[in-house]
């Protein structure tokens, strides 16, 4: 069994971020999101991984992972030219998947219970595709499977359909053998211009191949947009036990629940509240810092309010004295308060940002 990971893609849900940085490599809990798929693949016995990148963050994606030693596993790369369709995706990884059944898996999804159960399902099974499904609130958004009666069998499938026939979801992990490749050669691109792999799997359907699925009951996090990052991170952080405190905190600094603060931060006279989780070198003063925030190594906190965020690498919030919530905040970004006259907004915002104030 082989691991095809999908990091290519235009990430436009998720600008400005992602005109600077792969959204794969966004953090939750300080650790980028392609990350949790590798480390899933790897539990699952998978050592064989190939990950799909694009033109544009492509050798962040090979910077950030490396070959997988760190894993003890092997990661090699494709280029995929154009963000054509996960089907597409697909086939330009033919030569490396070869005739050899394979896990693919969206390198922005997050699923609780890895994928190890499932590959034994599929092994010991005789499906030529297995999905899994879960209930949303707003099918229209993704691929969605009507089942039949008793739930056994799929009838159809449609990629994000106006009138969605049930709120079933393909969730973004998917196990394939050789079939999925011939069935990927007979469809054609979508209205949107894509080779969709919903598409790809209705035709094995359609051509009498055995489609298998499982409906999960426990959390899936397709993290497309700023909200969906701060419910992985928020859901990742409550699930979070590996807590250690490896920086220094003074005498008027409280820290209470499930707290980790990495090596060489310094907290003074703050109180923190978990699960958070403070990275490296980080300096924080005089501020708060609510459940589920994250916040990147080398960041800069004083006089300052924040939950349920993500403060990226090196970010600055100094002298605020207001509170920040629900926030995604990028690599090297200041935030600060100014007494310089007169008293305005001093902005120097990236295109596509998004600012709420009060
Ligand atoms: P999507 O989130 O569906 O697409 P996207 O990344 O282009 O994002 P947006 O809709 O915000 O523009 O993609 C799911 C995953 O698959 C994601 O990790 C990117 C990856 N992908 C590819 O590698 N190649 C592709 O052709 C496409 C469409 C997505």
């Amino acid at each position: 069994m082989k691991g095809l990971i999908l990091s290519g893609g235009k990430g436009t849900r998720m600008r400005p971020i992602t005109h600077t940085a792969a959204k794969q490599l966004l953090p939750v809990a300080n650790k980028p999101i392609l990350f949790y798929g590798i480390e899933a693949l790897k539990s699952a016995g998978i050592k064989e991984i190939a990950i799909i990148i694009s033109p544009e963050t492509g050798n962040d994606v090979r910077i950030a992972v490396g070959d997988g030693s760190r894993w003890g596993i092997r990661i090699e790369y494709i280029l995929q030219d154009e963000p054509l369709g996960l089907a597409h995706a697909v086939k330009t990884a033919r030569p490396f998947l070869g005739e050899d059944p394979f896990v693919m898996y969206l390198g922005d999804n997050l699923i609780k219970d890895g994928v190890g159960p499932l590959v034994t399902r599929f092994e010991e099974g005789h499906a030529d595709a297995f999905i899994l499904l879960k209930e949303v609130a707003n099918p229209s958004s993704f691929g969605v499977a009507q089942l039949n009666e008793d739930g056994s069998r799929i009838l159809c499938l449609e990629e994000k359909p106006a009138n969605p026939k049930s709120n079933l979801a393909l969730v973004g992990v998917y196990l394939f053998n050789k079939n999925i490749h011939t069935a990927i050669d007979q469809i054609k691109p979508s209205k949107r211009g894509e080779l969709e792999i919903t598409d790809a799997i209705q035709q094995l359907i359609s051509t009498g191949h055995h489609v298998d699925s499982h409906i999960l009951q426990s959390w899936w996090l397709d993290t497309g947009k700023k909200d969906d990052m701060l419910e992985a991170n928020r859901v990742v952080l409550d699930e979070m036990t590996d807590v250690s405190m490896l920086g220094t905190t003074d005498s008027g600094s409280r820290i209470s629940g499930r707290v980790h603060i990495g090596k060489g931060s310094i907290l003074k006279n703050c109180t923190v509240r978990g699960p958070a989780m403070i990275g490296e070198d980080c300096i924080l003063e005089d501020s708060y810092v609510g459940p589920f925030t994250s916040i990147g190594d080398g960041a800069r906190v004083t006089h300052a309010e924040i939950e349920h965020c993500i403060l990226r690498e090196h970010c600055q919030i100094i002298d605020f004295h207001g509170r920040i919530e629900d926030s995604l905040i990028g690599v090297n970004v200041e935030l600060k308060r100014s007494n310089s006259k007169p008293i305005a907004f001093r902005l120097m915002i990236g295109d596509d940002s998004k600012v709420e104030v009060v």
